[in-house]
């Protein structure tokens, strides 16, 4: 095993999970998916490819107020996001984008 900091000026994590329960059905069935393709798409736009990476991620545990985002490692977590957040988002990352 070799241990190293994060390469990544900001790693997006976007919960997309879908789970069995009606109540709670999670971050995929509320639009995660979606989330994650539109900040994709805004990290290609903006070149930050290298410094900023966006992931998929499974259950955090807070499906109740998804969808959520979380930034690592700045330990920043959205939750409730929906596509006219994505702004504030990407605002934030960007002060942590190296230039
Ligand atoms: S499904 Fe997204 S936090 Fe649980």
């Amino acid at each position: 095993m070799k241990k190293a900091g994060t390469p990544y000026a900001c790693h997006i994590f976007v919960c997309s999970n879908v789970r069995d329960n009606p109540d709670k059905p999670g971050c995929g069935a509320s639009g995660g998916a979606e989330l994650k393709a539109k900040l994709k798409e805004a990290v290609n736009a903006r070149e930050w490819k290298g410094n900023v990476r966006v992931s998929t991620t499974g259950c955090m545990g807070l499906c109740g107020t998804g969808p959520n985002v979380l930034l690592h490692p700045q330990g920043v977590h959205f939750s409730a996001v929906t596509e006219p957040d994505l702004p504030t988002i990407l605002e934030t990352v960007a002060g942590q984008v190296r230039q």
